[in-house]
């Protein structure tokens, strides 16, 4: 049997850093607050001349580089973000031109915040039945560009980055369970109000906000998290107890807590970058993992969850062996 399996990581995160103090000289905010509700004490924001693409070639040269694969390996490229570069060409086309990749199938996936997982559900089904050999898996966003600068409630929230697997077809297990749901009962919950179809709001053309019900957001975060890893354990037969790591989306260090307890993990053993990263979106939980195999703590053949939940609403989740 085929199976898939993470054969390199890479990750980008824009130069330009924005403190929670450096906020604070721009709206009601402070630092105590933002790091008391959120966690987040920084953010990276793209330059003028950065876009999704091209953090996310960024990411994707350092996984490739850390596999060993070429372009002329690559098959399959799949990014999950819900800031792509333009309406079409998908933010996945121009990638695979920069980096010399030729004939491969490319596309985008949206489902906000768990774009990651949606691409990398999709891109272990395709290794599975063949279609694909080496899939590069991308997380890339530049939310600042959809953050409105002059709401305090989601201003401090959001940060850019780029995140990169590459997944390769394997005997040995790697992806263990994928799974992903979406409930869009809750679009006005979490949401950017304008865009190409439905337009723009006439009193502030040319723009598009994150729109946000934080609390209610938050409480199903935590609940939706809780559900997913059950539900991805149980369908291994397995145990909570049998997670090395847990790394779940970074939205906010609150909701990642309380998750981690009602699933009875002990945050030692959850990996948390949201204090650095703020929250990234589709990246956040590729960055995350990147951290974590660098500093060591995640070894190869490690069990590891990881679990997010965003807009749509959309929720998933994914079992790997490191
Ligand atoms: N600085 C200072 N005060 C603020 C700020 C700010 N940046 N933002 C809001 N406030 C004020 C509010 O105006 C309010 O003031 P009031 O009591 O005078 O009306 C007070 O702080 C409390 O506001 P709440 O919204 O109730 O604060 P809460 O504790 O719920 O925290 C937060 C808000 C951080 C947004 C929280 O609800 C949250 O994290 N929700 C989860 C949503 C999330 O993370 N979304 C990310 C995208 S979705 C995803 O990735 C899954």
């Amino acid at each position: 049997m085929t199976h898939a399996r993470i054969a390199g990581i890479g990750s980008f995160l824009p130069e330009k850093v924005v403190t929670n103090t450096d906020l604070e000289k721009v709206m009601d905010t402070s630092d105590e607050w933002i790091q008391e509700r959120t966690g987040i004490k920084r953010r990276h924001v793209v330059a003028d001349d950065e876009f999704t693409s091209s953090i996310g070639v960024q990411a994707a040269r350092r996984a490739m580089d850390d596999a060993g694969v070429g372009p002329e390996d690559i098959d399959l490229i799949i990014v999950g973000t819900c800031t792509p570069d333009k309406v079409f060409p998908s933010t996945a086309c121009i990638i695979q031109h920069q980096l010399g990749v030729k004939g491969s199938a490319a596309f985008d996936v949206n489902a906000a915040c768990s774009g990651f997982l949606y691409a990398l559900d999709l891109a272990n089904r395709y290794i599975k039945t063949g279609g694909a050999q080496t899939a590069l898996v991308i997380g890339a966003e530049t939310l600042s560009r959809i953050t409105n600068w002059e709401d305090r409630g989601t201003a401090v929230l959001f940060g850019d980055g780029a995140g990169c697997v590459v997944l390769q077809a394997s005997d040995e297990p790697g992806i263990l369970s994928t799974h992903i749901h979406a409930d869009g009962q809750f679009e006005e919950l979490l949401q950017v109000r304008s865009g190409i179809s439905v337009g723009y709001d006439k009193t502030r053309a040319g723009e598009a906000f994150i729109e946000m019900n934080g609390n209610a957001v938050f409480k199903r975060a935590v609940a939706t998290f809780d559900a997913i890893a059950r539900e991805t354990v149980a369908d291994l037969d397995g145990d909570l107890g049998d997670i090395d790591w847990f790394v779940p989306h970074q939205a906010n260090m609150r909701i990642i807590k309380a998750a981690a307890k009602k699933l009875g993990m002990p945050m030692e053993r959850v990996i948390a970058t949201v204090d650095e990263h703020a929250n990234t979106s589709g990246a956040s939980i590729p960055l995350a993992l990147e951290l974590a195999v660098r500093d060591g703590r995640i070894q190869r053949g490690d069990t590891v969850l990881f679990a997010a939940f965003g807009a749509g609403f959309t929720w998933g989740s994914a079992m790997i062996k490191y």
